[in-house]
């Protein structure tokens, strides 16, 4: 039998280029869907039949009968809003504690995690991250530091571990001065998520996915953040805490790199930043106030304003680089419907020094634009590629050109049938 493969969906900009909406799509072709890093800073949103549901934690394969979920041991999890988000779903008639896969191995975000991350934020001043608060960064410190709680650890002893680590927490938490919290409300709630997550399927998932790959089944990957933000890759120390880039597919599922198929690149028509750090296309002029507004460009899990900007191909190329994309994913086109001129940057600049290779940190450098003429037409409503007009068929090409891949997905609105496959 033909061994299955590991197909991975990544954002590769800054996160939040509709891959809810895209993995929701393509979930139909794959056996399961497979989370491999990061945690409740992820807010995938997806519409369909007239509903809008926004998944932190849980994979986007959950609306589709036939597909395994997973959470692999790279993530991390807070059992409080893990619950939340399933008992949503559970309202909306699915039962997501029956089709999720939980890694024994991801890493517990404990309620003093999240104190933790506010104080770091709060003791950092002007040189804060602008986390979204979830307790990421302190989850993933403990994890490397070998003292982190695992999924496995609930079915053992489970109260003397938790107080250990909490005890440990609120003495960092005194030493920084940072006495403002309360936890009652917040551990209850948790520890009824403890009880919650009992009742989903915790195991070896790397076992589990390793034997679908091994009867032939087909997995999707489903990345969360963005290429820019992983830890190693991304604009440090302005990342998130986690890989999010492909070589995290392997080691946050346990899967081999010979497995992997192909590496679909979601990126959109223009760029969006949210939280602190570099970003040398942002606009701070009424074309950055419009993309943002026509665009919807809110934080889905903070609510907080994007920051938005043109298309940067120096930071693409690098991600295609870094990730081996072998097919482009194009969103949220629509959005660039009435500009009359659409900037695409090729190159940065600095102190009369021109480049495009992603420097060491892109503070300070200066984006240079070429100017495309804008297509001015709305394409929302548009179901084949032959009646894209002219000047978006440009923009497309312009960009395979420019990154030399083949651009396989574009999206024209939010619904899941404003999606032409190329
Ligand atoms: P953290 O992941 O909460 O530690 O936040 C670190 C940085 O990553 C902050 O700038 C966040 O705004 C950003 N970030 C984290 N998750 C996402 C995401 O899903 N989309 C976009 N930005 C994110």
């Amino acid at each position: 039998m033909t061994k299955g493969k590991v197909d991975a969906l990544l954002g590769i900009v800054f996160g939040d280029e509709g891959k809810g909406k895209v993995v929701d799509f393509f979930t139909p072709r794959y056996d399961a869907v497979a989370r491999y890093a990061g945690g409740p800073n992820a807010g995938h949103t997806i519409l369909f039949e007239g509903k809008k549901f926004v998944l932190r934690s849980i994979p986007s394969g959950i609306f589709c009968e036939n597909t395994q979920n997973f959470i692999g041991n790279g993530c991390v999890i807070a059992p409080d809003l893990f619950m939340k988000e399933a008992r949503e779903l559970e309202a909306a008639g699915y039962d997501p504690a029956k089709r999720i896969h939980i890694s024994m191995r991801a890493h517990l975000i404990l309620p003093t995690h999240r104190v933790l991350d506010l104080a770091y934020e709060a003791a950092k001043g002007k040189n804060k991250v602008g986390t979204t608060g979830k307790g990421i960064g302190p989850t993933y410190s403990d994890k490397a530091a070998r003292i982190g709680l695992r999924v496995g650890d609930i079915l053992e002893n489970f109260t003397e571990k938790y107080a250990a680590l909490k005890a440990r927490h609120e003495q960092i938490l005194r030493d920084l001065n940072y006495t403002n919290y309360d936890l009652a409300e917040t551990e209850r709630e948790w520890f009824e998520g403890v009880e919650y997550m009992k009742r989903c399927h915790l195991c070896n998932t790397e076992t589990e996915l390793n034997r679908l790959l091994a009867e032939g089944k087909n997995i999707l990957a489903e990345g969360a953040q963005g290429s820019l933000l992983d830890i190693d890759h991304g604009t440090y120390p302005f990342v998130s805490s986690s890989s999010t880039t492909i070589g995290g597919v392997c080691t946050g599922l346990g899967v081999a790199p010979r497995d992997i198929g192909r590496v679909f690149g979601i990126f959109k028509a223009y760029s969006t930043r949210v939280g602190a750090g570099p970003f040398p296309v942002e606009l701070f002029d009424t074309v950055g106030d419009e993309i943002r507004r026509i665009g919807h460009e809110y934080g889905a899990v903070t609510g907080r304003n994007r920051r938005c900007g043109w298309l940067d191909l120096v930071a693409l190329n690098y991600a295609i680089t870094i990730n081996g994309v072998s097919d482009l994913v194009l969103m949220k086109n629509d959005v660039l419907d009435t500009f009359d001129t659409i900037k695409v940057c090729t190159a940065y600049t600095k102190d009369g020094v021109t480049t495009t290779d992603m420097p060491y940190d892109t503070a300070g450098w200066q984006p240079i634009y070429e100017e495309l003429p804008g297509w001015k037409t709305p394409l929302t409503d548009i179901r084949q590629e032959e009646y894209f007009p002219e000047r978006f068929k440009n923009y497309i090409n312009y960009i395979e050109t420019h990154t030399n891949t083949p651009i396989h997905i574009v999206s024209v609105g939010p619904d899941r049938e404003a999606t032409i496959l190329r």
